[in-house]
């Protein structure tokens, strides 16, 4: 490696999950969560270990790092939300905290963290972060669109840009009354389920109930049509961070919720009454975006490239009306659409300040390499298999459930393989063991399928960036449009609602992650697999051999695939 060789850090932190991004002047990067490190579940510190466990593994030394950038204006964020009308005395000393405890201390953190200068310090606008971050997915995109929609950032909610290969223009901005993120992380809250956190647990419920609220939420509470939306006051409270994210007013025309513990039957009156109001949030948002982003392209060219960024395009199922709305459009949504993916955006930004390429990727490996377990023979003994492929096919046909760590770590929420836990799909057992005992993940979520794209006998996609997405978001696909596998295979996945979140992957694919030999032969066979992330739900999906380790005794796991051959666990 040059020794000479230049580089800048983008980095997320100060609100729900913090990650870093480190670039070459050529226009490489890498990218890493800091909750992979830290093992805090969404951890929103300065990412200071993923920073330099990254630095390190790439034998970058701190005076090739030329600059540090931010993915807000901190200030603008700080001063931007909370002022607007007379609050509670707790929120303006929460406020005051903020000052010393959120991401106004950057500079300083990043000045002794890296031994970097002021002047080696930038900000990047919090929606161009989140715009960045979705065109570093984008090849040969030309003029495009981009819809950015969050909970909160700078005084807004959301913004709307156009822009070609090199340039771009702000067109618009969403306030934060207009916020759909700030509603569903209430919504959330209100279900039980920790707000920012636990929103696809949440949308996973919208399956089980029906949108019966639909039109008294469009006339009540997300009044008017496109983008000129607006959210209620009455029924939501978006200011003071003290109180709930709901109000009184939307309890007496919704219910009481607050108690995860009922959707443990979920066949019961009080989570269908849940399930209904979801649902019916879920509906009304659905229509909203898509009509925002009907006004958006109405005078467009039919195939223009819409990208869509922010945390709300972490909901597939939102993401999947829209691509199948619009199936002559490119749509394109980076695999970590949060905050977390804006620090690629931050790193993005400060490339093109310095005039330095940003290669864009097609692909969601942009973590490091996982570490062999060859480097770990105290945890880790290897076993001499004659054949491993043979091996994990048994595993998976008796209904074990089978661990793989191998290839390069993915960005986004969803484990694609490299850090993935299977089951075989034609026993229900094999399903409810995954899920419930060795996972221990609520039974209203179905684990989500990985199918070969060579084994499909017909398209599922409506276009090839649906294809796309479908390889690191999944795309929400109906039992009978799939012909491989069997129906009760199918019927041990599915959503109450005949719908699957199914992730298609290809053997080119999985070569690109480095995923285990073993795992590729038996997806390219066309046999289909539940895939789930390789942790205990709740905690962040393992990254070092030794969190491997660790999950692996808590699930009572004894071996796993990895470095093309098995481990058992000492
Ligand atoms: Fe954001």
């Amino acid at each position: 490696m040059r020794t000479d060789k230049k580089y800048v850090l983008g980095i997320s932190y100060g609100h729900h999950e913090s990650a870093v991004c480190l670039t070459t002047e050529d226009g490489q990067w890498i990218s890493l969560r800091e909750e992979c490190l830290s093992r805090v579940k969404g951890d929103y510190r300065f990412p200071v270990k993923s920073a330099l466990y990254l630095i390190r593994s790439q034998g970058v030394g701190l005076s090739q790092i030329m600059g540090v950038c931010l993915h807000e204006k901190p200030l603008r964020t700080w001063l931007g939300h909370g002022f607007t009308q007379r609050l509670s005395p707790d929120h303006y000393r929460l406020k005051a905290q903020h000052l010393r405890s959120g991401n106004l201390s950057f500079e300083t953190q990043a000045k002794s963290i890296f031994k970097v200068e002021t002047k080696q310090v930038h900000y990047a606008n919090h929606y161009v972060s989140h715009y960045l971050n979705a065109k570093a997915f984008s090849k040969s995109i030309g003029r495009h669109f981009c819809l950015v929609l969050d909970g909160y950032g700078e005084g807004a909610s959301g913004a709307l840009f156009s822009g070609d290969e090199i340039s771009w223009r702000e067109l618009w901005r969403f306030k934060v009354n207009q916020s759909f993120g700030l509603l569903y992380a209430a919504l959330t809250d209100w279900a039980g389920y920790n707000g920012n956190a636990d929103e696809h647990k949440v949308m996973a419920l919208a399956a089980y109930g029906k949108p019966i609220h639909r039109d008294f939420i469009r006339k009540h509470v997300i009044c008017g049509s496109g983008a000129a939306f607006e959210v209620n006051k009455h029924y939501f409270n978006y200011d003071d961070v003290t109180l709930a994210g709901y109000t009184t007013a939307f309890c007496e025309v919704f219910g009481e919720q607050n108690d995860r513990s009922i959707y443990s039957d979920i066949s019961s009156s009080m989570s269908k009454i849940a399930a209904d109001v979801i649902a019916s949030f879920q509906a009304v948002i659905e229509e909203c975006v898509s009509e925002i982003i009907e006004e958006i392209l109405i005078d467009a060219r039919p195939d223009t490239t819409l990208l869509l960024s922010g945390g709300l395009f972490l909901n597939v199922k939102l993401v999947s009306r829209i691509t199948r709305a619009n199936p002559k459009n490119r749509i394109i949504v980076p695999p970590s659409p949060g905050d977390a993916g804006s620090a690629i955006g931050a790193a993005h930004f400060l490339s093109a300040k310095f005039g330095w390429p940003f290669q864009p990727r097609a692909d969601a490996f942009c973590g490091p390499k996982l570490e062999p377990l060859s480097d770990y023979p105290h945890l880790f003994e290897c076993v001499q298999l004659q054949d491993s492929t043979a091996y994990m096919y048994d595993q998976l046909s008796s209904g074990n459930a089978v661990a793989v760590y191998q290839g390069f770590a993915e960005c986004g929420p969803r484990s694609l393989g490299v850090r993935s836990l299977f089951a075989g799909l034609e026993t229900a057992e094999s399903v409810r063991n995954l899920n419930e005992l060795t996972k221990k993940r609520e039974r209203f979520r179905p684990i989500a399928p990985m199918l070969s794209e060579e084994t499909l006998a017909a398209p599922v996609a409506v276009n090839g960036s649906d294809m796309m997405l479908s390889r690191w978001m999944g795309t929400l696909v109906h039992c009978d449009q799939i012909v491989g596998p069997s129906s009760s295979a199918l019927g041990n996945i599915r959503h109450i609602d005949g719908s699957m979140r199914m992730q298609i992957t290809s053997g080119r694919e999985m070569k690109t992650a480095g995923t285990h030999i073993s795992l590729r032969s038996i997806v390219d066979s066309g046999m289909t697999l539940g895939n789930t992330s390789l942790n205990i739900a709740g905690d962040p999906t393992v990254f070092t051999p030794l969190d491997l380790y660790t999950n692996l005794r808590r699930m009572g796991l004894g071996g796993v695939f990895a470095d093309d051959v098995y481990y058992t666990v000492k």
